[in-house]
């Protein structure tokens, strides 16, 4: 029976029990973890979204910022060029996460949107040596957790790697301030590339965005070659485009995908629970998986 069956999560992981977690298939789910647990932590490796999903989504009912709306809002940018980044955002965020539009028609206009967001953010002369105190003075969080998610990875030094659409050289000086930006953690992300004075230019090819977090991106990279022996995943992401992630591990035994459920939450609960094996229904921490990782390690 369906209580016998949370029961016996409750035994393993008691943070399943949440009253933020759904899971459309508990026997299926606890099978994987037990897999994983069973393969040990030298199989093991973790991929991650970033924005909205190792970051908070909102605190005290206020919206917490991505990594290129630390940028939009920071002091380098001027009044006009803070205006049109709004406007681009309040455009096409709503696209970004509306169920009623397919992949193929998002993916088009996300190209759209990074690229005119990157233009602008580029005109603004932004210095390389000012990227720390404009992440220090933003209202970024990570989510509560993180300290525990990040340490008890480097401690049994399981692979984390980081595929984000956001700003890499933001979303790594957030964690670097952390203290958290250990060798076992590998960003791919959208770089900055600033001419020989340090003042952005443009950003780094190949364009990351939502819809696009795949092989399509990742082929010029080894990173998974490296770690073919990594055969259990776990995967976090907010988005339907984080999905794809691990498409480029060559041989996956066990893989579980955890998903953060942040807006619009009765419109998108059906199609999370149908492709997450765990939906975080509007949850700002890392306990879940913190407490998932704690029965495996
Ligand atoms: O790390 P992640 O892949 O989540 O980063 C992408 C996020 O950044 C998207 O969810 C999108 O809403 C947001 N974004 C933004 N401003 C842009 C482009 C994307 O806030 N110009
Ligand atoms: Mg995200």
């Amino acid at each position: 029976t369906a209580r016998h069956g949370t029961a016996r999560h409750g035994e393993m992981v008691p943070e399943l029990q949440k009253s933020t977690v759904r899971i459309q298939q508990p026997e299926r789910v606890m099978g994987v973890i037990r897999a994983i647990k069973e393969q040990g932590c030298s199989k093991l490796q973790v991929i991650s979204d970033f924005d909205m999903t190792l970051s908070r989504f909102g605190c005290n009912g206020r919206r917490c910022p991505t990594s290129h709306n630390i940028l939009d809002n920071s002091h380098v940018i001027s009044e006009d060029g803070k205006k049109k980044l709004k406007d681009l955002l309040h455009h096409y965020y709503p696209i970004e996460i509306d169920p009623n539009r397919t992949l193929e028609e998002k993916r088009p206009l996300m190209v759209e949107w990074w690229t005119r967001a990157h233009e602008l953010l580029s005109q603004q002369k932004i210095q390389k040596g000012d990227i720390a105190q404009i992440v220090r003075e933003s209202d970024v969080m990570l989510r509560d957790g993180f300290n525990e998610l990040f340490d008890q990875l480097h401690k049994y030094s399981v692979p984390m790697f980081i595929f984000s659409a956001g700003v890499g050289d933001v979303l790594e000086e957030i964690i670097r301030q952390a203290n958290v930006f250990y060798p076992n953690v590998n960003v791919v992300s959208n770089y900055m590339d600033f001419d020989d004075s340090g003042v952005l230019k443009c950003f780094k090819s190949p364009l990351i965005h939502t819809y696009n977090k795949n092989n399509s991106v990742l082929q010029g990279t080894a990173y998974f070659q490296q770690l073919s022996t990594r055969t259990s995943i776990i995967l976090l992401g907010d988005s339907m485009g984080d999905l794809t992630m691990a498409d480029g591990v060559p041989s996956v035994e066990n893989i579980l995908k955890i998903g953060f459920l942040n807006d619009k939450v009765e419109e998108q609960r059906g199609r999370y629970l149908d492709a997450y094996d765990i939906v975080l229904e509007s949850d700002e921490t890392l306990d879940v998986v913190n407490g998932i990782l704690r029965y495996i390690l």
